[in-house]
């Protein structure tokens, strides 16, 4: 019996980076998954992987910025398998290295609904299943170091930290209904998202006790661990999966080491 066999996982930005490998793991124990992507083809991509692999998996297109999208991406979820157990949240992301005086109040509202109110937004159009799935409902979100320590990207870390509240007050509201709660703060993590800077990996990597920045399957292990039953009492944790980077504090940036 593998952990998620006959249960239903929607995973936003499932067809990249840590939502890819969260999707790809989820499907290789045994959940029937729903890529949820703006990316269609990418999420497209994946669902083949999967369905290839002898798993289960459709792809939707979703907008989590757009309330009519991401209710449609649920409804096709339950129309499609009939339940729905895990609600992963990944999609997210940075977008530019603006400063602070320089993000006016569309680029940060931009990011603020991408990376905090997107989430949101999800979790209220899948609550309503979760609560009813028949072995309780699981919701992991990404959220960051960022959302918790000084590293910079103030509208973006800003709403990495909302994350971590909005988790803790649902996980109180609705851990007394059978929905559980909880938020992974992933270090630097090797995705797409660092392409556009080239060293910036190698030259992180100091910064980790562990020895290396992470891998999306360091950040996939996480999830389906903490939406899985061998979490069962786990509920409003905020999780760091960062290699030591959070623990380390100023050590972190010790060159003896
Ligand atoms: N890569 C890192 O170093 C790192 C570190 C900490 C946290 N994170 C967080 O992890 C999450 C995933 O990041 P990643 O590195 O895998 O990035 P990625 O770009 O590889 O994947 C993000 C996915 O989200 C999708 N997406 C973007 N906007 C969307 C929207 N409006 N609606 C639906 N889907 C959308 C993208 O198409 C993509 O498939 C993000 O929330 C990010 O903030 C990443």
């Amino acid at each position: 019996m593998r952990r998620f066999d006959g249960r239903v996982s929607l995973v936003t930005g499932g067809g990249h980076g840590i939502g890819r490998a969260s999707g790809l793991r989820l499907a290789a124990e045994g959940s029937s998954v729903v890529l949820a992507d703006v990316d269609l083809k990418a999420a497209l991509e994946v669902a083949d992987e999967v369905n290839r692999s002898g798993g289960t998996a459709i792809a939707v297109g979703c907008d989590v910025t757009d309330r009519a999208s991401v209710d449609s991406a649920v409804e096709l979820a339950t129309t499609r398998f009939g339940r729905l157990d895990v609600l992963v949240n990944t999609a997210g992301g940075m977008r530019d290295g603006t400063t602070f005086l320089d993000t006016d109040d569309d680029a940060w509202d931009r990011l603020v609904d991408l990376n905090l109110t997107g989430v949101a937004r999800c979790i209220r159009a899948a609550l309503p299943h979760l609560l009813v799935a028949p072995d309780g409902g699981s919701v992991v979100t990404i959220g960051s170091v960022n959302g918790m320590s000084a590293l910079g990207g103030e509208p973006y870390s800003a709403a990495k930290a909302g994350l971590q509240n909005l988790t803790v007050n649902l996980a109180s509201r609705y851990g007394p209904h059978g929905v559980r709660f909880n938020l992974i703060a992933p270090g630097t993590i090797r995705t797409r998202v660092w392409d556009t800077q080239p060293g910036a990996l190698e030259r992180l990597t100091r910064l980790y006790p562990l020895g290396r920045v992470g891998q999306p399957e360091d950040i996939a292990a996480a999830v389906a661990f903490l939406a899985s039953d061998d979490a069962a009492w786990i509920s409003g944790v905020v999780l760091p999966v960062d290699g030591g980077l959070l623990a380390s504090g100023p050590m972190a940036l010790r060159t003896d080491r």
